[in-house]
Order: structure tokens, then sequence, then C-alpha cells
């Protein structure tokens, strides 16, 4: 795979910036020799970036681990939203922006520090006055907007687990994750923006807390300012205007937790990962400081990601406001009203750092080179990369028109479950396309076989974390066999469903999943999700969902579906399929293509078997069919 480059970020940074700058940024020089020291003192290491951060009481304890459950910072008192407003307050940041929201018609609006403060403070006092305690859950469906930051941080500080629901997904996505979560308030909008049109967000929220008793209130951000609010319903902005009060940071536990994100699993039932503060808080923070050499007070950094998924959570929110950064939000499409969008807005910007997936790059690679050559790129400095493997193809692309052969690639590896970065192509050593790189400061990974043997190099096996890590996902929101399983797969380490292999430099490379979960345009989707909804169509019995490579999405959505006895396959058919999966689960869980089948192939047991449908679909050797029934 891919060829090496050596970039020196150090001596390129002598280059681009003066030479006080540079001494400044370069926090290290050689990362295997830090590497090799955050080995032999973990703790230490951890305990001093935790020093970096306020805390009410300090810990006693760095870590406490009882396999598989770890507690980081024990006995620490802190709050997260402490952190990100009143101390940066302190340091005289006040009028620095935090937030820069710009949208697809490129209508934006800049929110200091201390503006970001009086909002966030209002409408925590504003929740706890709706009855909101230290411990309930807040569910929040929110555009990529300020509103939902606002209302993340809100939760943060009087320590209510909040649980962002990304807006992409529809009413029975979003009731499956009420039901589980039990939230005491759901927070919304009227709708979102997206190319070009107005998507209700309102009435689907409407429609899934019905059912539901134990939702007391709807908060809703009057986006279009003309809609009637019902009873049990208040307004996001009226609440922040008529409270008086800020709400002080609550002081909570490093281990209470901060909040869930719902992910895929095997199940038709997503999984709710479990955050918690003190170890959260940590991770993110450093991972965000140094993985991609930022000058916190000066560099303007865009995550493109929604903040209804971890990228978000710890890439635009947590991590850049623990820095006192400024991070800019997008909302709307990549490509509207034109392709140029991204990149006239770096150039206004003067954005020098950049995080994107690379479905995003390999569909700006199609539309070719004139749109990125219009604008001037040239205020970037680091470009980093997320969600899935970046092929070399669009490794290329990047560095070359992107980054203009300046700036390197960050590749990061993690997921929901690790919080923060685990793998990356650190920015001052040799890049590998095609890799996903080297383990952050402390982290043991390793490629083993399923007795947890370490591989030799180049071989195929499981992804293993050997040892915890501050921002490692502390259970499974109501279902701890869901968490132990984590760590059960491969007896005594932290198996997160990846394959991969390493090579003679220690540098990994990710192949896939293990399970049945797909990765579309860098989003985890659940085959059995995707099969529920399909089957909600009345004129359904049953289907069975494989990911086929895709050259823009990585992988597309292919669903096999039988129909009731006497119905009439059509294309219409199709059409009304796509809608429902539409409605139930969301847009990004559409399948691309349809076929119409007259039974799956099962397993003696009853269970479909999707191998044999991926390799038939795929041309590939169908393998051990002795367990199939016909
Ligand atoms: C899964 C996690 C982490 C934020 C976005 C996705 C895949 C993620 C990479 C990468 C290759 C990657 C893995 C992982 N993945 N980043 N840089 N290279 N694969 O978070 O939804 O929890 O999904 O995404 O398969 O397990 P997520």
């Amino acid at each position: 795979m891919g060829k090496d480059k050596d970039l020196n970020l150090f001596k390129l940074n002598e280059v681009i910036l003066p030479k006080e700058e540079c001494k400044k940024r370069a926090y290290f020089e050689s990362y295997e020799e830090l590497y090799r020291q955050s080995l032999e003192d973990k703790e230490g290491f951890w305990a001093k970036i935790a020093s970096e951060l306020h805390w009410f009481r300090k810990w006693d304890k760095v870590l406490e681990w009882k396999y598989p459950y770890a507690k980081w910072f024990v006995g620490g008192k802190t709050n997260l939203c402490y952190n990100c407003l009143d101390r940066n307050l302190e340091k005289g940041l006040r009028n620095k922006v935090a937030l820069l929201y710009v949208n697809e018609r490129e209508e934006e609006r800049k929110i200091t520090y201390g503006e970001l403060y009086e909002h966030v403070g209002r409408f925590a006092q504003a929740l706890r006055d709706l009855g909101v305690e230290k411990g309930d859950r807040v569910l929040i469906y929110m555009p990529n907007t300020p509103e939902a930051v606002i209302a993340m941080l809100a939760c943060a500080r009087i320590g209510a687990i909040h649980s962002v629901v990304f807006a992409g997904f529809s009413r029975d996505a979003l009731k499956t994750r009420i039901e589980d979560a039990k939230p005491k308030v759901v927070i919304t909008a009227t709708h979102t923006i997206r190319r070009g049109k107005e998507i209700d967000l309102l009435n689907t929220a409407r429609s899934a807390v019905e059912d539901y008793p134990f939702v007391k209130y709807l908060v809703v951000w009057n986006r279009k300012g003309n809609v009637e609010l019902k009873e049990n319903e208040r307004g996001f902005y009226q609440l922040i205007k008529e409270q008086n009060r800020i709400a002080p940071a609550e002081v909570l536990d490093s281990e209470d937790p901060l909040f869930i994100l719902y992910t895929s699993g095997t199940t038709g039932k997503p999984k709710g990962i479990l955050h918690s503060v003190g170890g959260y808080m940590v991770g993110t923070y450093i991972t965000t400081k140094w993985n991609f050499n930022v000058d916190t007070q000066n560099d303007v950094y865009w995550c493109t990601a929604d903040v209804g998924w971890i990228t978000g959570h710890s890439y635009i929110v947590y991590g850049p406001l623990l820095n006192g950064m400024t991070t800019i939000l997008y909302e709307g499409a990549p490509n509207y009203p034109d392709p140029g969008i991204w990149w006239r807005l770096v150039q206004r910007y003067r954005v020098n750092i950049f995080y994107t997936a690379p479905t995003a790059i390999r569909m700006f690679m199609r539309y070719g080179e004139e749109y990125p050559k219009k604008y001037d790129l040239s205020s970037l400095k680091v470009l980093g990369s997320v969600g899935e493997p970046i092929n070399p193809e669009a490794w290329e692309w990047y560095y070359r028109i992107i980054g203009g052969e300046r700036c390197p690639i960050v590749d990061t590896w993690w997921q929901t479950e690790t919080g923060m970065h685990i793998l990356l192509t650190w920015a001052h050593t040799k890049a590998k396309p095609g890799y996903a790189g080297r383990p952050f400061f402390t982290v043991e990974v390793d490629v083993v076989d399923k007795n947890g043997n370490s591989l030799p190099p180049n071989h195929v096996g499981l992804l293993v974390i050997k040892a915890p890590w501050p921002s490692m996902l502390r259970n499974v929101w109501g279902n701890p066999e869901r968490y132990e399983k984590y760590w059960n797969i491969v007896p005594g380490y932290y198996c997160p469903e990846d394959l991969a292999s390493k090579d003679e430099e220690g540098f990994i490379t990710i192949l896939g999943r293990t399970d049945d979960v797909l990765n579309v345009a860098g989003h985890r989707i659940g085959t059995a999700e995707v099969e529920s909804a399909i089957i909600e169509h009345p004129s359904v019995v049953e289907s069975a969902v494989i990911g086929k490579p895709d050259d823009i999405k990585g992988q597309r959505i292919k669903a096999f579906v039988v129909l009731k006895l006497g119905v009439k396959p059509s294309g219409e058919l199709k059409e009304e399929i796509r809608k429902t999966v539409r409605e139930v689960l969301g847009p990004i869980a559409v399948p691309d293509e349809i076929e119409f089948v007259e039974k799956l192939p099962k397993t003696r047991s009853g269970k479909i078997m999707r191998r044999l449908l991926r390799a038939k679909e795929l041309g590939m050797e169908v393998g051990d069919l002795s367990t199939l029934e016909d």
C-alpha cells in the first residue's frame, strides 16, 4: 500500500511560522521516544495532563481498574462545562469567538466565550427550573447550530446526562433512543437546513414523544418564529430570556456520567454508549491540542462533522472549547449551492486546521480540481481525516489539491466508544497513506488472533486495545452485558470489532468491521436496523441488508426483500420501501439498491446468511455452506 512521504512538521513550521512560534508549538520532536516514555508511567502521564484543567478537588488515584470496569481520577471533583467556559473567562477569553456558525446560505453568527457562558448558564438554570436534576437524561434533537452546543453544555453544567440524536435520524430511530434513555426533557428545533430546504424536526419530535409520559417538556427552538407551542412545550430562547440566574457549575465526581450517545451494533437495538466526566474531559482536551498541532490561541479550526456524532461531541464541542479555541459549526450540505462552498469558507475564515471524512474528499475529487483551485487555501496547516480508511488516491488528492503539499494529513482512528483518538498518523512523523497510524501516548494497541496472541507484521487479525484509557466508555446504558462483551470477544482486551494489520514499523491499517455493521459515508449503520425499517412497509415479509463497496461512500446499502404473497414487484414499490426507511430511520439509512427475491438464504437455525448474499453479490467464493438450509 501507498508511498511513504517524509513530512516533518517541525521543519515545515519553520518555513511557515516564525521560529518562536514554532518552538511554542513543538510539544515533542520524537514520537517514538515520547510514546516509550509514556508507557513507563501511564498514570503519571495522565495526571500531568489532567492538572492543566480545573478540579474542585484533586483526585486521590489516577486509575482504578477492576476488569472490565475502569475509574479515572478517582475521588476527583470537576465540571466539564466549567472547564469549557468559566475557566476560559478567567483566562481572559471573554471576547474571543468560541463558536463560529455558518451555513450553506453563508449566513454567519459569531458567539464569544462570554456570550456562550451567559446563554449556557441561563439555559442550565431554566432546565433546573423545569425539574431537571443531576443524573436525569435530556435528549437533544437539534440541527448543527450553536443552540445544540448550548443545550449540551447546559446539561454538562448541572450534571444532567445529555443524549444527542443526529437530526438526520427520523421518527423510529428517535423513539428507540427516547424509550431507552427515558429523558425528562427533549430539546429540538423547528427545522434544519439542507440543500436549500427546511427539513422538519419539530413534527418528528412531537410524534416521537407522544407515547412517553416520562418526557415532561419539549423545548423548541422556534427558528421560524411563528410556531404555536403546546402546553408541555417551552421556547428555547424564551427560557433563556426569562431567566435571570446563571446556574452554578455543579461539583461533579470525575466518574459521574456525562452523556449517552447511541451507536449501531449487531442487533437492531442501538447501544447507548456512556461516557463520564473526568476521563472524557482529559482525553478530548489533550488529543485536540496535540494531535492537530494546534496553536490554540490563534488557529481557526473547522471540523465538518455534526454534533449528533461522537466526532462532533469530542472535536467540535468539548475538545476545542476546553482549549479555548475558535471552532466552526457548519449547517448544510457539503456541495450546496455548489461544490465550492467549503473551500469558499476556508478562504473566508482563514481556516488553519480542517478535519473531515474520506467520503467527502472522494466526492470533491469527482467534482474536480477547479472548485478548490478557485479559492485561496493557503491558510491551511493541518488536514485531519476520520470515520473510515482514507484510500491512497483520496489521500494524495487531499494532500496535493487541498493541502497544497504543505499540510500533513492526520488520519484518526477511533470510535464512539473510545471517546478520543486512539490511532493517528502524527503530524510531525512520516506519513503513510492507507494507514490509520500509531497509538496515542500510553495507549497499547495490537493486532491479535481470537485468543489474544499478537500476530506477526502484515497479518490480518483483530484490533485490540490492551488496557483502559481515560475517555473509554464506562458502560452501555441499561445493558452491562453488552458492555462486557467488548472485553470478552478477546478475553482481557477491549475489542472494537475492526479487522486490522500492523506493519514492521507499527503502523496499523484498518480493513473493515467484523460484525454486521456498515460504514456508509463514515456513518455506522446496523444491517439489522435497516432490515427492521424495511419490514415496516406493509408489503414486505422479510429482508436482508448487506454493504457493497462504493467509490464515494465507502459502502452502500443493498437490500434483498421478500414480498408478501401476491404482491407484484415494481419500481414504485422500491420507491415506497425507500420512503418507509427514510421516514422511520432517516435518509442516511436508505438502501441504494433493492432486489426482490423469493426467499433468503438461512442457516438451519433460521439466521439469515448475509455472508452468502455478500459473497454472491460481489462474485466471491461462497465458503462453507454446510449449515445452509436450502
Ligand atoms: C468505526 C467507529 C470515530 C468517529 C467516527 C466514527 C471506523 C473510524 C476510522 C479511520 C478506518 C475508521 C471503524 C470504527 N473508523 N475512523 N480513521 N480509519 N476506519 O465513529 O460511528 O463510532 O464508528 O468507524 O470501523 O470501528 P463510529
